[in-house]
């Protein structure tokens, strides 16, 4: 027991480890890195990855009503495209974010089709924000908008009384999707 004193010690002022009598307890192993090591919910990778990215990206570009009217939001400068380039990168890879094993919540169903929607939506507001094409831009801030209206309607589940009267059937007919 004499040596306990000193290991305690030793412990306390980082002694290198070959003076330690005994080993020292095995740090724990950090989680195997690899394509399925989720750290965040579907619930957290919306609020702070996909939704952020969205109203960003939307907040520059499409059209705005006011008083003067309905008034295109165009990127004067190359920083404003700048700011659809990268949140449109972000959208392009929440997609692959929402189709990894612990995400995903139906893998072989519409879930994966929805989340490639946001890829190819994402990718194409790149495109159009790279080469500051205004219409394309909204064309792709729509198709974001779609994939997050459809998958939340088939799988964000709502109360049979719930005050939510929207038809999400009639928006899918009209989208030309299959009510499901
Ligand atoms: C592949 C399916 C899918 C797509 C695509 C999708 N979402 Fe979601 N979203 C969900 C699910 C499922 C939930 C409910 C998560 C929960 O409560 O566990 C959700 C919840 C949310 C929430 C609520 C988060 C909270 O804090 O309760 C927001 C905001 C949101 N989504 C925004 C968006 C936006 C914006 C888009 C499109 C740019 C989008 N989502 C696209 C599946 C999706």
């Amino acid at each position: 027991m004499r040596a306990l004193p000193f290991l305690i010690a030793a412990a306390l002022v980082g002694a290198p480890p070959a003076l330690a009598q005994t080993p020292a307890p095995a740090a724990p192993k950090p989680a195997a890195p690899g394509p399925q090591r989720t750290l965040l919910s579907v619930k957290e990778v919306m609020r702070h990855i996909v939704n952020p990215a969205a109203e960003t990206y939307w907040a520059h570009s499409g059209e705005v009503d006011d008083e003067k009217g309905a008034n295109d939001r165009v990127p004067t400068a190359q920083a404003e495209w700048n700011i659809n380039i990268d949140t449109a990168a972000q959208i392009a890879e929440a997609g692959n974010l929402l189709m990894m094993d612990g995400r995903a919540r139906d893998p072989s169903g519409p879930w994966m089709k929805y989340a490639l929607a946001l890829n190819a939506a994402g990718i194409a507001g790149m495109a159009a924000a790279t080469a500051h094409d205004h219409d394309k831009t909204n064309d792709a801030g729509s198709a974001m908008y779609d994939a997050c209206f459809q998958c939340h309607g088939r799988y964000i589940p709502r109360p049979k009384d719930s005050l939510y009267k929207h038809d999400i059937d009639k928006d899918l007919k009209a989208a030309g999707e299959k009510p499901k």
